[in-house]
């Protein structure tokens, strides 16, 4: 039987300003299975990037039911959240979110240096090591992010996502700062990570990457208006990585 990483049912989100309420999600019924690549596409405003923040615990639903492994997680405090968030999730940014004032090693590493449980410096470096050599990184191990190209510094965001062996990677438009040939290069690292065992779910507006998925789904006004099973996705190119 398949196993679900989260479970989510009737999930809204609402915003509300002094002017205006936005009712951002109306109702999401969704779940993951364990290895699982699912594509999240649909039209600017739609709510994709607000449903992917509640799905990584970034924000709170305004409604409706969400567990994590079978654990209800849609009204935890700030400090549960973020350490479930830690353990749990990894996420991939269109803007890499990197720190410029550490090393690629210290970005990747920090996840780790946040955990509940703490480890051993030689447990990181084993563990930071292991992921930069699975993005073919390793030897920009001491360069800052400012000296690396976008295509590079997406692949230490990669790096850092995966260093804590999370249960799903959400990644919001990855490929949305860079050219083709790099964001070619993104995604067949992603869908290798998930022909490993990754569970990914991915926002994209590009309907290329979205094929690439095993399910497709399609959002609009804050609803999921269609699902499709892609037993047989599309696979990335197959083109050499920029050193
Ligand atoms: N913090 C916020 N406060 C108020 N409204 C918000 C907030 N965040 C998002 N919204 C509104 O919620 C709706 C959904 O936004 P969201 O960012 O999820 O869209 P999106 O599908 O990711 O769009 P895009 O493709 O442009 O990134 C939009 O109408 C947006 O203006
Ligand atoms: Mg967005």
């Amino acid at each position: 039987m398949k196993e679900s990483v989260l479970t989510m049912s009737g999930v809204t989100k609402v915003f509300s300003t002094e002017e205006m309420e936005t009712h951002a999600l109306r109702g999401i019924d969704l779940t993951i299975y364990r290895g699982d690549f699912v594509s999240i596409c649909g039209p600017s405003g739609c709510g994709k990037s607000t449903l992917l923040s509640i799905l990584g615990l970034l924000d709170m639903p305004s409604s409706g039911q969400y567990q994590i492994e079978g654990e209800e997680v849609s009204q935890l405090t700030l400090a549960q959240s973020a350490y479930i968030r830690n353990e749990k999730v990894g996420f991939i940014f269109q803007s890499f979110n990197l720190i410029d004032e550490l090393t690629v090693y210290d970005n990747v590493a920090l996840p780790l240096r946040y955990r509940k449980e703490p480890m051993s410096e030689k447990q990181i470096k084993q563990a930071v090591e292991a992921c930069l050599a699975k993005v073919d990184m390793s030897h920009r191990a001491s360069h800052k992010p400012n000296q690396l190209s976008g295509g590079q510094q997406q692949r230490i965001a990669i790096a850092r996502a995966l260093v804590g062996k999370p249960s799903m990677l959400l990644v919001d438009e990855p490929t949305g700062n860079l050219d083709s040939i790099n964001g070619d290069a993104v995604m067949a690292m992603l869908q290798q990570l998930n022909a490993e065992g990754t569970t990914l779910c991915m926002v994209t507006h590009d309907p290329r990457y979205a094929d690439m998925a095993t399910r497709q789904l399609h959002l609009l006004d804050g609803k999921i208006i269609d699902s499709e099973e892609h037993s047989d996705p599309k696979h990335a190119f197959e083109i050499p990585l920029a050193q």
